[in-house]
């Protein structure tokens, strides 16, 4: 996730409107800003890595100035962040420059063919290609609407473009599939960015820009069109009546539940890791006599779900340590042939960096998945992935932890795939399956959610709650519990199903709530008898299930039902949204705010 601006003045100078904005776009990302302003007939560009504030106490952004200007907040995730690698990008010319949000999944392929025809490349961005591809179209004579409409037409993957052209100084072309994008129309010039707050400040009244359509922006009007076919479309404004606070939560009373509904595009964002970095992390897997996945809270659930793939799907041997425990536990074991796969959204605790330092210095080969590109994780780790989260504000981990497992299941996949152990058939599987995901959310969260909200008012007054789950669904139950338990303060219990008869059953009394996390997979018979010996004793059963089951549903007192026939790999993707929403609206109901829970932060850098 990356926030992009674009301004188009009747007079004035777009310099401080731009920083502006980008102070208002921080919480899409944060690592690197950029402006570019048409000036005195060519294009200015102003960039760096870093913060906005500290780029603007070096290279004053703000001070740009001309009527014509296009802005960028970056979130890395082609290129670590740095000043090259920061946008906006520009073509060989420097006559076009362009912003970015989102993943061009084909840019390898075009950059190669651009460059054969003689375009040279400053950074190692997928965004730098469009640039390119533009300033080739009009060198072949089309004009600039045209030339970006033609460039957008070759693209896959995800996009919100802006750009500006010196040739065609009076305008904002911008274009987009799936990173949103919306302009506002105001009486002093135009506007476009990620979000309505980048614009707030100077006009209330927006358009949504849809799916593969165009704008383009001069500062008296705004016109739309299709991508495809070029026809203009009309659009009639609305009013915004949120304030920046609000809009800055596209509406949602707090982040946390921002980021439960921003999981659709979060998940097929990390399902676009390109296949060559899975395939060299499943190439160093395959090669390593010891390997370990080493995370600390939920990315250690992420890490417990990814060893149970590894183990089923891929036939080989994982271990999963809490990062705090590696060295003391394992360290002994470690040498070069072992690999560890860090995986942290921050980057940066500490029991993750000292546990991979303490392997490194072993000889060990570090893999790391991490949100935050040029984090320390990715600047230690031998290859690591970006998780294309964008920024989490609320503490508790969401959306991050479905990328997370997203990218883990792929891998486990690739996996597989190099140790050829996986039938087709289970493969295709599983590919439909990674399709299908962000549908499989969506439906969820549009039809389910007043529903869980529902039972967690219900059982509001409750002291404690257990999550029980076999096989895969151990990791979504003991991630259900640090949720619940990190916001509101319960000390609730997790459990593999099986193990709860072995001391946590004797806690169960008349009323006590069982949440039992049973996807109809290959474990679903047995823990059919889990949840009798639960009910036996008294307990309310809160089925979280298949849309088809039969039996659990029957013995539920409460059910939540989710999409059926999940390939059982993916469960924890789906099956930990009921329980998200749940933690959430427990936490709500209870008075707490769910996007700073006590004593906890974001990061922790300490040990
Ligand atoms: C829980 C949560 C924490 C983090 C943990 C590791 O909601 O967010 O448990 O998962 O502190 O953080 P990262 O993934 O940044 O290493």
């Amino acid at each position: 996730m990356c926030g992009i601006s674009a301004v188009v003045l009747k007079n004035g100078t777009v310099g401080p409107i731009l920083y502006d904005s980008l102070k208002r776009l921080e919480y899409r990302g944060y690592d690197s800003v950029g402006e570019a302003a048409i000036n005195g007939g060519g294009i200015v560009v102003k960039k760096d890595r870093g913060k906005i504030d500290e780029v603007e106490r070096t290279l004053h952004i703000s001070d740009l100035t001309g009527v014509i200007g296009i802005g960028h907040t970056r979130w890395a995730t082609h290129g670590a962040p740095s000043k090259e690698n920061a946008h906006p990008h520009t073509d060989c010319k420097g006559q076009v420059a362009v912003v970015h949000n989102g993943i061009i999944e084909n840019f390898m392929l075009l950059r190669q063919e651009l460059e054969a025809v003689g375009h040279e490349f400053k950074s190692r961005t997928d965004t730098e290609v469009v640039a390119h591809l533009v300033e080739e179209n009009l060198k072949s004579g089309m004009g600039f609407v045209e030339a970006v409409r033609s460039a957008a037409n070759r693209l896959t993957g995800a996009y919100a473009l802006a750009f500006i052209c010196s040739l065609e100084p009076d305008k904002v072309v911008a274009v987009r599939r799936e990173s949103p994008l919306v302009i506002g129309t105001g009486t002093d010039g135009n506007y476009c960015a990620s979000d309505v707050p980048a614009f707030l400040s100077r006009t209330k009244l927006a358009i949504h820009l849809e799916e593969d359509e165009m704008a383009v922006l001069t500062a008296d009007h705004v016109k739309l069109y299709k991508v495809d076919t070029g026809e203009e479309i009309s659009r009639e404004p609305f009013k915004v009546d949120w304030s920046v606070e609000t809009a800055l939560k596209t509406g949602y009373p707090h982040f946390m539940l921002k980021e439960i509904h921003e999981q659709p595009l979060s998940v097929r964002n990390a399902l676009r890791t390109h296949p060559i970095y899975l395939e060299l992390m499943a190439s160093a897997i395959n090669r390593a006599k010891k390997v370990f996945l080493l995370a600390c809270g939920t990315s250690y659930h992420a890490c417990l779900a990814a060893a149970y793939a590894f183990s089923n799907l891929a036939k080989v041997e994982v271990t999963p340590v809490v990062a705090s425990e590696f060295i003391d536990g394992y360290g002994a074991l470690v040498d070069s042939d072992t690999v560890v796969l860090a995986v942290s959204q921050s980057g940066e605790t500490i029991d993750t960096l000292s546990a991979v330092r303490g392997a490194k210095d072993r000889g060990a080969t570090v893999l790391g998945i991490s949100n935050v590109m040029g984090s320390t994780l990715t600047r230690l780790s031998d290859v690591y992935i970006g998780q294309n989260s964008g920024p989490e504000m609320g503490v508790a981990a969401t959306k991050t932890f479905t990328a997370q497992v997203s990218i883990l299941a792929k891998l486990a996949l690739a996996l597989a795939k190099k140790r050829e152990v996986i039938p087709q058939s289970q493969s295709e599987l599983l590919e439909n399956g990674f399709n299908e995901l962000p549908d499989w959310i969506s439906t969820f969260l549009s039809t389910q959610e007043r529903h869980v909200k529902r039972i967690a008012e219900k059982y509001l007054d409750r002291r404690s709650f257990c999550f029980l789950g076999r096989g895969m669904s151990v990791a979504t139950a003991l991630e259900g519990r640090l949720k619940l338990l990190e916001l509101s303060y319960l000390p609730a219990i997790a459990y593999p199903a099986g193990e709860s008869k072995h001391g946590f059953i004797s806690v169960v009394e008349d009323g006590y709530p069982v949440i039992f996390v049973a996807p109809k997979d290959e474990v679903y018979s047995k823990i059919i008898g889990n949840v009798m010996e639960m009910k036996a004793r008294g307990a309310k059963v809160i089925g979280v299930i298949d849309e088809e089951d039969g039996e659990i549903s029957t013995l539920s007192d409460e059910k939540i039902t989710l999409p059926p026939r999940i390939p059982s790999l993916l469960t924890p993707i789906v099956y930990i949204l009921p329980l998200q929403l749940f933690a959430y609206y427990v936490a709500v109901g209870k008075g707490y705010d769910p996007d700073f829970p006590r004593n906890l932060a974001k990061s922790v850098t300490v040990h």
